[in-house]
């Protein structure tokens, strides 16, 4: 069994965020989201992965992941030029997976269930063609939609269809076999210009293919947008977050709840409430963090309070009376300027500089 990440994409709803990075790359309790994709394939015993790369954030993707050793796995890159669909994005890995059956996860996807019990299932189940996972959602127009019968069976799939069959959603894992490639060759572009998945399914069905699904009870987080990360990153850190202190806390400062601190940060007469996670070299001074917040690697907060909120890479707070629920991307600095002791509530791609004036 391979696996196939899709890492393409454009990302239009996470700018600004993502015109700077990949929304694969977006971290969550200060791992990319990606980290935990490969872990789920990793433990389902895949480690032999395809990787989807895009032209505007494939090196920073490569440079990330590297060559899968950090895993424990090998992956392959596959450079898609422009984000035509999921189903385009499988068949130009076709010469990578050969016949192999394969798991196919969207790389911008968290779920809370491990996909190994599935994984086995799928392998040894030789009369199903296709296996999907499914959550069950208050939104389905969103996604794409499985129709069930009586039994639980599928039976049809839409893609974000006006008027949802069920409030099953496809969430994005899904095992295949060689066979997908026969029907995304008999399929054409939707009316929004994408060789999709689910239209290749349903395909696969018409062509006498057994395709079965799975609904999983565990959360399943979108990372799409501000307060999908924001519940993202709570999610995360309530239920995964290792508590740890391989960093410097002083003796004036306070550690209570579930709190992970990294080497070489350093906390000087702060107060800090879990569950947190404060990166590699941050320095945290005369500021109190938390609940629920990710300060990323060499973040500096001076004088100021953050809580639920995502600080990302090199960035800087000073002198700032709160900041909450705020996504603030990498290298930003966010300082008072004229006004002093604000309370803010920020989303700032990479590189800006925050200033507040008194007007
Ligand atoms: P989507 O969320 O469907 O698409 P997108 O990345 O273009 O996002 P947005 O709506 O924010 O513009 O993609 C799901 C995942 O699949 C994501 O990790 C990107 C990846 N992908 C590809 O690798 N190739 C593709 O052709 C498409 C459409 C998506």
């Amino acid at each position: 069994m391979k696996g196939l990440v899709l890492a393409g994409g454009a990302g239009t709803r996470l700018r600004p965020l993502t015109y700077t990075g990949a929304k694969q790359l977006v971290p969550v309790a200060n791992r990319p989201v990606l980290f935990y994709v490969i872990d789920n394939l990793v433990d389902a015993g895949v480690t032999d992965i395809g990787i989807i790369i895009s032209p505007e954030t494939g090196a920073e993707i490569q440079a990330t992941l590297g060559d899968g050793s950090l895993f424990g796995a090998n992956f392959t890159y596959i450079p898609q030029d422009q984000p035509k669909g999921l189903a385009h994005a499988v068949m130009i890995a076709k010469p990578y997976l050969g016949t192999d059956d394969f798991v196919m996860y969207l790389g911008d996807n968290l779920v809370g269930s491990k996909i190994r019990n599935a994984v086995s299932d799928f392998t040894l189940r030789r009369d199903t063609s296709a296996f999907l996972m499914l959550k069950e959602v208050a939104n389905p127009t969103s996604f794409g939609v499985a129709e069930l019968n009586d039994k639980g069976e599928l039976i049809g799939l839409a893609e974000k269809p006006k008027v949802p069959k069920s409030n099953f959603a496809l969430v994005g894992i899904y095992m295949f076999r060689s066979s997908i490639f026969d029907a995304i060759g008999r399929i054409t572009p939707s009316p929004r210009g994408e060789l999709e998945i689910t239209d290749a399914i349903t395909k696969l069905m018409e062509l006498g293919g057994r395709v079965d699904c799975a609904r999983i009870e565990s959360w399943w987080l979108d990372t799409g947008k501000k307060d999908d990360l924001l519940l993202a990153n709570d999610t995360l850190m309530d239920d995964w977050l290792v508590a740890a202190n391989h960093g410097a806390v002083d003796g004036a400062s306070k550690i209570s709840g579930r709190v992970r601190i990294e080497e070489g940060a350093r906390i000087e007469r702060s107060t800090i409430r879990g569950p947190v996670v404060i990166g590699r070299n941050a320095r945290i001074v005369d500021a109190t963090i938390g609940p629920f917040t990710a300060i990323g690697d060499e973040v500096v907060v001076e004088r100021s309070s953050v809580q639920h909120s995502v600080i990302m890479t090199a960035s800087s707070i000073i002198d700032i009376a709160l900041v909450e629920d705020s996504l603030i991307g990498k290298r930003v600095c966010v300082r008072p300027g004229a006004a002093r002791r604000a309370s803010l509530s920020l989303m700032v791609g990479d590189d800006c500089v925050v200033e507040l004036s008194s007007h």
